[in-house]
C-alpha cells in the first residue's frame, strides 16, 4: 500500500487527478471505476479541466461506478446516474454507451446485479478504481459485515449511511433504505485502487484500516490485502 499524505482536499483531487490522467494516457481502452460522494468532486472538477486543455480524451475509456439508489429514477436529481453526468460524463468526451452505473429501477434487480458483474468481466476488468471511504469504513454500499467474498448485490444501506447522505436530500425520509453495490470482491479484482479520503470525520475510519486488523467490521481494511493500492489522505484525515 502505498500511502501519500497531502496538504488538504484540493491537493488529494489534484494528485488523484494526475494518477487517472497518466491510467487514462497511458493504457490502451481504459477502465475506470468511479465514485460518487463529496469526496471525488474535486478530482472530477481537475479531470474536467484537464480535457478542456486538450490534456487527455475519454473517447476510448469505459467506465464503472460503484454503486446506486435501489428506488431512485435514473434521472432523479439525487440518483448516482445524475451525480456522474453533471459532475463529470457530460463535459467529456466520453461515449455514453461506455458509461456504467448499476441500473436501481430494472425490474429485476438479481439479474441486474449479475449483468453488471459480466460487464465489468467482459471490458477486462477495471485498471483503476477510485474509493471513498464511509465514516463506518464501507467502501462502495459495502457495509460493516459485508462478507468479503461478495459479489455485486443489493444492500440495506446503515442508518449512518443514509444519515451521513440525507445531506444531499429535503428529509431523511427520502434517502433510499437499499442500494445496488459492486460487491469487495468485484471491487478487489481492479487492478490498482485509488482511495481517496478527506476530513477529520474520515480519520477514526482511516486509522481502523491503517492500524486495525483485517476485517469483514471495517470493510475498507481488505485494502491491506490487494497488492497495488494508493491511498492519498489529507492532514485533517490524520488523527
Ligand atoms: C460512493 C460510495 C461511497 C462513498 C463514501 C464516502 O459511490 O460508494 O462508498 O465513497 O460513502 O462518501 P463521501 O465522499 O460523500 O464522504
Amino acid at each position: 500500500m502505498k500511502i501519500v499524505k497531502v496538504k488538504n482536499y484540493e491537493e488529494m483531487s489534484k494528485r488523484a487527478c494526475s494518477i487517472i490522467l497518466e491510467k487514462v494516457n497511458s493504457v490502451e481502452n481504459p477502465v475506470l471505476g468511479l465514485a460518487t460522494g463529496s469526496t471525488p468532486e474535486g478530482l472530477y472538477k481537475y479531470i474536467i479541466d484537464a480535457y478542456k486543455q486538450n490534456e487527455v480524451s475519454f473517447k476510448d475509456v469505459t467506465t464503472f461506478n460503484l454503486d446506486e439508489y435501489i428506488g431512485l429514477d435514473k434521472h432523479n436529481v439525487n440518483s448516482y446516474y445524475t451525480y456522474m453526468k453533471e459532475k463529470l460524463f457530460k463535459h467529456l468526451d466520453i461515449r455514453p454507451e461506455n458509461y456504467h452505473l448499476p441500473n436501481g429501477s430494472a425490474d429485476d434487480i438479481k439479474k441486474e446485479c449479475e449483468q453488471y458483474e459480466k460487464l465489468i468481466e467482459q471490458a477486462g476488468h477495471i485498471d483503476i478504481q477510485v474509493l471513498g471511504i464511509g465514516v463506518n469504513g464501507h467502501i462502495g454500499f459495502n457495509e460493516p459485515g459485508t462478507p468479503f467474498t461478495s459479489r455485486t448485490h443489493v444492500v440495506d444501506l446503515a442508518e449512518s449511511t443514509r444519515l451521513a447522505n440525507a445531506r444531499f436530500f429535503d428529509t431523511l425520509a427520502d434517502v433510499p433504505t437499499q442500494a445496488i453495490t459492486m460487491g469487495i470482491e468485484t471491487i478487489m479484482e481492479s487492478k490498482t485502487i485509488l482511495l481517496l479520503v478527506s476530513g477529520e470525520q474520515k480519520a477514526e475510519a482511516l486509522a481502523r484500516l491503517l492500524d486495525g486488523p483485517v476485517s469483514e467490521d471495517v470493510p475498507a481494511s481488505i485494502l491491506m490485502e490487494h497488492p497495488n493500492v494508493i491511498v492519498i489522505a489529507d492532514e485533517a484525515a490524520w488523527q
